[in-house]
């Protein structure tokens, strides 16, 4: 699977953030070597990465992200009819904007590794509630197909364990086919049913055609049964709980 590295301006258009979604406590899950936690940092903006590759990879991960972003500039040029260019003026453009966000994640994870926890869905090292506002970029409907309906709804779920407010997923789509997921209205009448309202919006962030809905989940009213064996690392709170220090 590609590790990808999209930056702040990417994941505000994908998941229509609005200046009050960045008031919030903010997960990136998975975070891979996009820039959103690193610029989202110089904002003051309390956000935290988590993504599987953290176990094995760090520092380096940006710099093998850079490589790989490189070497994957001839197909991306080859095949530059079948993206949107609106977002990115080329391929070109992408390149470069993906190196420096993957360089900007590289400074970060080393200034700040407190921020950037190896986790793997669908059970990540936090405790219930332990964010606002949980964003999931290009990793579950976008490897659906690989990945499987039950593995989707553990990783919804797990999302919604986390948020107490709101877990955003983008986008619908399967890579390889660019249609909707096939098991998105099934999913999405699952979480219903657990206390877990979604709707789909348009958002403003298009590079696969077809590519622009975004999944919300509301979990506010989702109590997440308890576990029965207690994963090693579950009340992990890597950085300072801002709701604590408000006192809410
Ligand atoms: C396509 S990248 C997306 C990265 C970032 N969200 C972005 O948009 O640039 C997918 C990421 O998912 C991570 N990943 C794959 N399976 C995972 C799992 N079960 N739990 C956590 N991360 C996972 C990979 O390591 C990879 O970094």
């Amino acid at each position: 699977m590609l590790v990808s590295a999209r930056s702040f301006a990417d994941y505000r258009a994908m998941f229509a953030l609005t200046d009050r979604d960045l008031e919030q406590r903010i997960l990136d899950c998975p975070a891979g070597a996009a820039s959103f936690v690193a610029e989202a940092g110089r904002r003051g903006v309390d956000a935290v990465a988590v993504d599987r590759e953290y176990a094995f990879h760090r520092e380096e991960l940006g710099l093998l992200v850079e490589l790989e972003t490189r070497f994957k500039r001839p197909a991306l040029v080859r095949e530059a009819a079948d993206f949107v260019w609106s977002w990115y003026a080329d391929p070109d453009e992408l390149v470069c904007q993906w190196i420096a966000n993957a360089r900007l994640f590289r400074a970060d994870i080393a200034a700040r590794p407190e921020r950037y926890l190896a986790g793997e869905l669908p059970e990540l090292p936090f405790a219930d509630g332990s964010f606002d506002l949980v964003l999931c970029s290009h990793l579950l409907f976008s490897y659906g197909n690989r990945l499987g309906e039950d593995f989707l709804r553990a990783g919804l779920l797990e999302l919604a364990r986390v948020a107490r407010s709101e877990v955003r997923v983008f986008p619908v789509t399967v890579y390889d086919t660019g249609e909707r997921h096939p098991g998105l209205d099934r999913l999405r009448e699952d979480l219903d049913g657990l206390g877990i309202g979604s709707r789909v919006e348009r958002v403003a962030y298009e590079f696969q055609p077809g590519s622009d809905e975004l999944l919300v989940l509301s979990c506010a009213g989702y109590r997440a049964p308890a576990r029965t064996a207690p994963c090693g690392t579950a009340a992990v709170d890597p950085v300072r709980w801002r709701h604590r220090e408000r006192g809410a």
